[in-house]
């Protein structure tokens, strides 16, 4: 716990504090991010009020019923244990940030979708919303507030959330700014949020920014071993987000560029991946190859860089980082184009059955998987356009998710015609003429693929965009696969089962 030394923010003069102790924190958003963040907030400092507001009923009614609006593992109980005590779910937004000490902005910044940066630069009104009912509900007298930018901005936002601040600053208040980026990844957000790898908190560095930065280290510190907790200015701290999530992105892009080369020679980017990742210096983790990466995060963070880049005049930065989003995109067209090839060219009026429709496993937001960028979608609309009739499974996202996500509104015709969803991924798979897998659900292991593929058109062919099955076994009951990564020999199948494909690529003469 943080020691009382010193006088409390309401009433401190920057001169004398030099310590402030924080009792209250506010959180504008109930999202992703500002939700589990809050949450865990409150289970290990049950000393400090936690209070997360949004302005959508809805959403705050759902984190104050038993149906929570996101599901994570270990979340509920967290909420559980909390709720009603020191963490509160609120929709009056003005008495929260009024009693707050800190002010969390947790809300979306989703890229652009017209004017100056469209499709790249990150739109920042909800951002410059929350800085603006800031400035215009602290009350005079309320000594300095510390607003803590958590939503993903580009650089130099916090001076834009500055600027409006304090230009609308009212008597006896001051503010500073502070970055804090978050780093949870869906499904483990409970467990990256109780031991993350590290904090980042950046802030002005002078007198005031340090004790805006100590005073929220010290919230950090009283669950996070300090040597995890690293201060540094605001921008590097805004820039230090962009640029992990850019990082880890560009790795699958890498991982799966390999992929390509593998399936042209014969080399396996299992071996490859296990391989490169035993040096220590590049590790094991996130090297594994896949239809694509998805998520609501990497490419936006990334095309934000790109636009950045670009703003600071530094086109080769800017497409340096492009490539990595170019790329992950050229990786789930070509998933979808082997479809198309294998099934001898056409996929018009076959049935294809997809299995996984999320970003990835353990995904949800309750009732829905989320599906945001999902490369489910990017193979999808690719079949769809060649004709074919798409039954998917997915375990937790719903009928009318993937009806937002692939009906195109010049053609609701073909949606109608041609998708259809399913609860039961033996009825998904009926008939089907291939399984086309794009989410790593764990279940999809189990499955029964006999059973399937008894029920299946003949030949039949399964797709495996997540390197997650026991591709020999499925070779012997019959099915004809192909993965990434791999060129599988498909000579262990009964004879239905080999199907010669003209579309295998040439052999490399260097190594033939
Ligand atoms: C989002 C972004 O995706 C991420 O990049 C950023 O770092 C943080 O915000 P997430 O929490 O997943 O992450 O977004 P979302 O689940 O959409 O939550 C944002 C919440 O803010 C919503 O509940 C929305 O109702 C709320 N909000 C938004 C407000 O309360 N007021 C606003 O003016 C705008
Ligand atoms: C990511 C970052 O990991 C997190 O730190 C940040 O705060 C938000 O963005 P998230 O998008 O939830 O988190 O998921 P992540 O586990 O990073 O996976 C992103 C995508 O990459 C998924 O589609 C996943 O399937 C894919 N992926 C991941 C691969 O294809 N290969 C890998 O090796 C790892």
């Amino acid at each position: 716990m943080v020691k009382n030394e010193e006088l409390s923010p309401s009433t401190q003069d920057s001169n004398q504090v030099k310590k402030m102790t924080i009792s209250k924190i506010c959180c504008l958003g109930a999202g992703y991010v500002g939700g589990p963040t809050c949450c865990i907030i409150a289970q290990q400092c049950p000393d400090i009020q936690v209070t997360v507001v949004d302005k959508s009923a809805e959403r705050i009614a759902a984190w104050n019923s038993k149906e929570l609006p996101i599901y994570e593992p270990g979340l509920a109980e967290v909420v559980e244990q909390c709720r009603g005590k020191n963490l509160i779910f609120s929709t009056d937004i003005e008495s929260a940030i009024k009693s707050a000490d800190i002010i969390f902005i947790c809300v979306n910044t989703p890229t652009k979708t017209f004017g100056m940066g469209c499709g790249k630069a990150a739109d920042l009104k909800y951002v410059e919303l929350a800085a603006r009912m800031i400035a215009e509900t602290v009350e005079e007298g309320s000594g300095m507030k510390i607003v803590v930018e958590k939503s993903t901005v580009p650089v130099r936002a916090a001076e834009s959330i500055g600027n409006i601040l304090k230009h609308n600053v009212k008597q006896n208040v001051s503010y500073q700014i502070l970055s804090n980026p978050e780093f949870l990844a869906e499904g483990t957000a409970v467990k990256d949020l109780l031991s993350p790898d590290r904090v980042l908190i950046g802030g002005e560095e002078t007198a005031e920014g340090q004790m805006a930065v100590d005073a929220l280290a010290s919230v950090y510190k009283q669950w996070v071993p300090e040597e995890r907790i690293i201060t540094m200015n605001t921008w590097s701290s805004e820039l230090s987000k962009l640029a992990a999530n850019a990082f880890l992105a560009q790795r699958i892009s890498s991982i799966n560029s390999i992929s390509a080369v593998c399936e042209a020679t014969g080399a396996d980017v299992s071996e490859v991946a296990r391989a490169i990742g035993r040096d220590t210096r590049i590790g094991p983790k996130f090297l594994q190859a896949s239809v694509g990466f998805g998520g609501s995060c990497f490419q936006k963070d990334i095309l934000n860089l790109v636009y950045i880049s670009e703003c600071l005049n530094l086109p080769e930065v800017a497409e340096y980082w492009n490539q990595v989003v170019s790329f992950n995109t050229f990786q789930r067209s070509r998933f979808a184009r082997k479809v198309v090839e294998s099934l001898f060219n056409t996929v018009t009026d076959k049935k294809i059955c997809i299995l996984g429709f999320a970003f990835k496993k353990n995904t949800g937001r309750v009732a829905k998987g989320d599906t945001r960028e999902s490369a489910a979608i990017y193979v999808s609309k690719h079949l769809l356009e060649e004709g074919a009739h798409l039954s998917i499974y997915d375990p937790k996202v719903s009928a009318s998710q993937v009806k937002f996500d692939l009906e195109d509104p010049d053609k609701p015709e073909q949606f109608k015609r041609l998708v259809t969803c399913h609860k039961d991924p033996y009825e998904a798979a009926e008939k089907a003429h291939a399984l086309v897998i794009c989410t790593d659900w764990d279940e999809f292991v189990t499955l029964d693929y006999k059973r399937i593929f008894d029920g299946m058109a003949k030949p039949a062919f399964l797709f495996d965009g997540r390197k997650m099955l026991d591709h020999q076994k499925l070779m012997k009951m019959g099915f004809h696969v192909e993965t990434i990564g791999t060129r599988l020999s498909q000579s262990s199948g009964p004879a239905d089962a080999r199907v010669e494909s003209p579309f295998l690529p040439a052999p490399c003469p260097h190594i033939n």
